[in-house]
């Protein structure tokens, strides 16, 4: 059976609403994705029937509430084929890079060195040269290619017996292109650097086998993932989690506090002091199953004729240019594109009195947009609720910003 773009929208109520007259074309999901009923429920049910605080209460509200927030670990968990125990909720994606840089980083030495991409979001770039300042760390970069990938080729002179981690995007979020993890991995491995994969753009794209892919973090942020705002994954080793020591101190994080000394409760506690973000860990939790719920081979193939679609349709504008991978291949639905003589605003502009939502400017990558010397870009990022009519709607946006503004 074919995929059911239909079905799925239904499941998201803000794509049927009418703003100003106008329907929703919603394609800014690398920033933030929507949210479908499955997750919405699962927050109100919480508000409603199980609201109290986590791992301390002994009263029914607060064993539902922990029962739920515990079980969310178990649904990201599964989401990622790892071990429960290994997920660290935190405040986004950002927040659980900055923890690894934090503790991670405070087990490296003074030149002791860390691989990153030139096209890396600046949230896989700022937390590192902070450790730098901190810890007299080196920063080592990987050039992108011409078709905005990271080019691997350049990865084996890159390393060095004092690379001690390699941090990259799993997927581009300015180009949509795809990393060949296996063979970060095996360079990797043969400095004994640790690997960790910024999965923003990647686990709003379905279920993830960690254990296959052989690194050694993995992070992910709720609210482009279908989830609420301000909750993010931290996933590691549980010998990594155990060896790094706590980012942020206070309640629950601790084993026993007294003012002589104070001993840290074992992973994942040790890193989520104070209360939680509970709703919207739970929220997640519940957008996890949703999206473990999806035909992702059904999902993933529409996204593609989308693509598809969209190239062909921004090929035949006079003036506009893709931005990234040409092909289907090893890449996301992130469709980054430029209108000649038009500023990436001012495309955008026209576009939302279409209706159309989309992201324009450097997409916090201005490393990459310097490579290329663009002031930005304007970003399609799709979801599997995208449908062909959103994409020719922006298609007839476009058309319109290079015959008015040109
Ligand atoms: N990281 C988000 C994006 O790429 C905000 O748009």
């Amino acid at each position: 059976m074919s995929f059911d773009v239909g079905a799925v929208r239904g499941q998201f109520p803000i794509l049927s609403e009418i703003i100003d007259g106008k329907p929703v074309h919603y394609l800014d999901n690398g920033a933030s994705a929507q949210t479908p009923n499955a997750v919405l429920d699962a927050v109100r049910t919480y508000e409603t029937t199980g609201r109290a605080n986590v791992l301390r209460g002994v009263h029914r509200l607060a064993e539902r509430a922990t029962d739920a927030y515990e079980n969310a670990r178990v649904e990201v968990a599964t989401f990622l084929g790892v071990a429960p125990m290994e997920i660290v909720f935190t405040g986004g994606c950002t927040a659980a890079i900055n923890l690894v840089a934090y503790s991670y980083g405070s087990l490296l030495k003074p030149g002791d060195r860390i691989l990153l991409s030139e096209l890396e979001h600046h949230s896989n770039i700022v937390p590192w040269q902070l450790l730098r300042s901190r810890a007299g760390i080196e920063i080592d970069m990987i050039p992108v290619t011409v078709d905005g990938r990271i080019d691997l080729d350049k990865l084996p002179g890159l390393l060095t017996p004092r690379t001690k981690l390699i941090s990259l995007a799993h997927v581009s979020n300015v180009t949509g292109a795809l990393i060949d993890v296996g063979a970060v991995v095996a360079a990797a491995k043969s400095v004994g650097a640790r690997v960790m994969l910024d999965g923003a753009q990647k686990a709003p794209h379905g279920p993830i086998d960690l254990p296959s892919l052989g690194v050694d973090f993995y992070v992910f942020a709720g609210h482009k993932a279908y989830g609420p705002n301000g909750i993010g994954v931290l996933w590691a080793k549980a010998e990594l989690l155990d060896a790094m020591p706590p980012f942020m101190g206070g309640g629950s994080m601790i084993g026993r506090v007294t003012f002589a000394e104070t001993t840290w409760a074992p992973a994942p506690r040790r890193f989520e002091a104070g209360t939680p973000p509970i709703g919207p860990a739970i929220g997640l939790g519940a957008a996890c199953k949703w999206m473990r719920a999806l035909d992702w081979t059904g999902a993933h193939a529409h996204e593609m004729t989308m693509v598809q679609h969209l190239m062909d349709g921004l090929q035949k504008i006079d003036g506009a240019r893709i931005f990234g991978p040409a092909g289907l291949q090893n890449r996301y639905p992130v469709v980054s594109f430029m209108l000649d003589g038009v500023h990436p605003h001012d495309v955008a502009q026209t576009l939302d009195s279409f209706g159309v939502a989309v992201r324009a400017g450097h997409h916090c990558a201005q490393p990459l947009m310097d490579r290329f010397d663009l002031d930005g870009t304007t970003r399609v990022s799709m979801a599997p609720y995208n449908s062909r009519g959103d994409i020719d709607a922006l298609l007839t946006g476009v058309r319109h910003a290079a015959k008015t503004l040109r």
